[in-house]
């Protein structure tokens, strides 16, 4: 297939258009590079061998972006673009709104219009708000309590992309629920690089480990779980991406949802030991009051992407590790050398 990859120059898009290329797809790139940098995407090029045509464009707005895509064509979409800072969704919700609901609203038309049936959508394990039963599955209600206008943003469009299939019912979808993709290709020359203070665990606990922070700060410690500090379900991007190429092969007429989880869940304190382990570097940390809208405890079942996808996940949160430690000690300042 030929792969049309929003938001393809970002963590999660860069490793999954080197899967698909691994795979024998062929990817096309669109990206604003808001988030992100053009080297990414020459490594990936690197990493394959294969040349990436990138268009450079804002999806959320729909003319330029259906004028830039013009004479591009393509057999699927991977829907990756958006802005995903949690807090950040707080104070400039407008802005969060606009942009991951304008996007999908153009990408979806853009889809119409051209006759394009397969679209992968980039949904959260935050969709299922504070989780009344863990692991959770996909029949677990969603769109309740929500803290922040990012999760919001991404129920709001799981539910536009079900309207939209209702109403064109060739369209194939496939909503996937990440839970919290950490690690890197193992190469170590592409990875998660964030502007400014990482918001997420994995990222921080990298710059404390390469001595670029001096500690981390433990959002709160006296949680309900097993040793009081909050519990993930922390899964390799590179079983994340594999997981999409897996949605992307086998998508029908319809809309499904999918968990992509490891179903194990990991505590803080758990993972700052996973990563000084696999770094054999310390992690200073100090406890910090709990973070406002952060749940407890939260974990997949995956096994309905097990099931039908015949998808699972192969590494471990210490693969993730030692992974992310490769791709950050080799670039402490991220794409930015
Ligand atoms: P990322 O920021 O690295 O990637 C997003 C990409 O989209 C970036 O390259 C950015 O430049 C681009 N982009 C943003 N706005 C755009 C626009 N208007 N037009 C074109 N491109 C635009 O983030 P990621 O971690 O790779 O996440 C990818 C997707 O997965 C996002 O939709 C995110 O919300 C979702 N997601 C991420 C996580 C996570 O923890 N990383 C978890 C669940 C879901
Ligand atoms: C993990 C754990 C924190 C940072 C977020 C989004 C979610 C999804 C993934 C996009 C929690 C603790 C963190 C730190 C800490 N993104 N922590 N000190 O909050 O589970 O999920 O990213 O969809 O929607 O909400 O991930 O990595 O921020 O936090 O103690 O400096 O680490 O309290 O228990 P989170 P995270």
């Amino acid at each position: 297939m030929r792969v049309l990859l929003t938001g393809g120059a970002g963590y999660i898009g860069s490793h999954t258009a080197l899967v698909l290329i691994e795979r024998g797809h062929e990817v096309v790139l669109l990206d604003d590079f808001s988030n992100s940098s053009p080297e990414a995407v020459r490594r990936v090029e690197e990493l394959t061998g294969a040349r990436i045509p990138v268009i450079e464009a804002d999806l959320a707005d729909r003319s330029a972006a259906a004028a830039a895509l013009e004479g591009v064509d393509f057999d699927a979409a991977i829907h990756f673009a958006g802005l995903k800072a949690v807090g950040e969704s707080v104070v400039e919700p407008t802005r969060y709104y606009r942009v991951n609901i304008d996007s999908t609203l153009a990408l979806l038309d853009l889809m119409r219009e051209r006759g394009v049936t397969r679209l992968v959508f980039s949904s959260s394990a935050t969709v299922y708000g504070d989780p009344e039963y863990v692991p959770v599955d996909e029949a677990h209600r969603a769109g309740v309590g929500l803290t922040n206008p990012y999760g919001w943003s991404k129920f709001m469009n799981e539910q536009i992309i079900r309207d939209a299939q209702a109403a064109w019912p060739r369209l194939g979808a496939v909503l996937l629920r990440y839970f919290n993709p950490v690690g890197a290709h193992p190469s170590g020359r592409i990875g998660e690089d964030p502007s400014g203070i990482p918001n997420n665990l994995m990222p921080f606990i990298a710059q404390v480990a390469v001595g670029k922070r001096e500690r981390l700060s433990v959002f709160g410690d006296a949680y309900p779980t097993v040793d009081g500090t909050g519990v993930r379900d922390y899964i390799h991007v590179m079983d994340l991406a594999e997981g999409h190429a897996a949605a992307l092969e086998r998508i029908e007429a319809g809309v499904e949802v999918y968990n992509l989880g490891s179903g194990t869940g990991s505590s803080v304190l758990e993972v700052v030991r996973a990563f000084e382990e696999a770094s054999g570097r310390p992690v200073p940390y100090a406890v910090a009051p709990a973070r406002a809208g952060d749940v407890a405890e939260i974990a997949a079942d995956p096994s309905r992407a097990n099931a039908r996808l015949r998808w699972r996940t192969t590494r471990s949160l210490a693969d993730a590790c030692r992974d992310a430690w490769t791709w950050q000690s080799a670039n402490p300042d991220g794409y930015a050398a």
